[in-house]
């Protein structure tokens, strides 16, 4: 099949829900038109504003700073390390030869060194499922690392299968205030920076492609301990959708982001506040990231005991649905989703 955008070179990459297929250059064109029409249409950031991109190593985040390098935005890398063993450290190689190959800077936080949280050894402690302490610990870090570095602009590599099993799972339960938050541009407040999502217009595979075809390195595997976290399922069934029905993913997510987003988005406003003891806002006296800690800190519960229980407001309950376990009351960034 030739290249449907050039009609000259032979297609590498069929995009069906695009009626498109393309070649090589062609592809790595559309890659960067789709980033460029999210930032520019979503207002993410200026050409001159820097960004600190969150990079696990992984495809999507890799893919997300180097196309932003590529298409000369200032950025920075930001590492965290979650000591998951045999994730973690390969993961941190992947994001270090990145950043040295392309003289950029990374920004590393090692959550265990610096907290006392690997999160191993954090899930065990509290008896919480892995991703909600992960969770927890990431929207923490990304904007406590952003603010002291004088980052106004976090960037993830969220895509659209990403965002739509996010949705689809906040739809499921009817996760009114998540739906309300859940957009790839989250605008700064008080005590909080922006937060964005470049990549929501582009499928996994394209970035996987997209990796694949800038010789990225990353790392394959997924997070071991995300293993049956129910967005996985999800994704499952929007792929069975989306083969049957090419397009539908993408319907789904951009037609609520345009039509049905607004009704909730009003829907739940939440006050902020410094935490009494780290100064990250928070709804709660004490950030749940601080209570986290302290939890960690205390004596291990003995085997077989109840798990955390207490009442968990809206913010933490899809989260907790996700992943299995109930995440503190709260939360220090407002949450948009369902986390992995
Ligand atoms: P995940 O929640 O693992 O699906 O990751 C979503 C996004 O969060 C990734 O695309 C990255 O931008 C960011 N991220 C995930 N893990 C890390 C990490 N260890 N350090 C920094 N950013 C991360
Ligand atoms: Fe957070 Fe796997 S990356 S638990
Ligand atoms: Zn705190």
């Amino acid at each position: 099949m030739r290249c449907t955008r050039c009609r000259g070179q032979e297609a590498c990459l069929e995009i069906r829900r695009h009626n498109a297929a393309y070649c090589e250059d062609c592809f790595l064109g559309f890659f960067r038109d789709q980033v460029t029409r999210a930032i520019e249409h979503d207002k993410m950031f200026r050409r001159d504003e820097p960004v600190l991109v969150a990079v696990s190593g992984g495809k999507d985040s890799l893919a997300l700073w180097d196309v932003l390098l590529e298409m000369g935005y200032d950025t920075a890398g930001f590492y965290i390390g979650l000591s998951i063993p045999g994730y973690s450290e390969p993961s941190r190689e992947k994001c270090e030869v990145f950043a040295e190959a392309r003289g950029a800077r990374l920004i590393t936080v090692d959550l265990e060194e610096e907290y006392g949280l690997g999160i191993a050894d954090t899930a065990q402690r509290t008896a919480r499922a892995p991703c909600s302490a992960c969770g927890l610990s990431k929207r923490y870090l990304f904007n406590k690392v952003a603010m002291d570095n004088g980052y106004r602009v976090i960037a993830t590599g969220h895509n659209l299968d990403d965002e739509a099993a996010t949705l689809f799972g906040n739809v499921l339960r009817w996760q009114t205030g998540y739906l309300g938050r859940q957009a790839p541009v989250l605008p700064e407040e008080e005590g909080l920076v922006k937060k964005v999502k470049p990549l929501y217009r582009l499928a996994e595979r394209e970035t996987a492609a997209y990796a694949v075809l800038r010789g990225i390195d990353y790392i394959v595997d997924e997070c071991p301990m995300s293993r049956g976290a129910k967005s996985l399922l999800y994704k499952d069934l929007l792929n069975q959708l989306e083969a049957a029905s090419p397009g539908s993913k993408q319907s789904f997510l951009l037609g609520f982001l345009d039509k049905a987003r607004p009704l909730f988005h009003e829907q739940e406003e939440v006050e902020l506040h410094p935490c009494e003891r780290c100064g990250q806002p928070t709804t709660t006296p004490i950030c749940a990231f601080c209570r986290l800690r302290d939890e960690v800190s205390r004596p291990r519960r003995p085997r077989g005991g109840r798990r955390r229980g207490g009442r968990s407001g809206p913010r933490e309950s899809a989260a907790a649905a996700a992943s299995g376990g109930p995440p503190p009351a709260g939360l220090v960034i407002p949450l948009t989703s369902v986390e992995s």
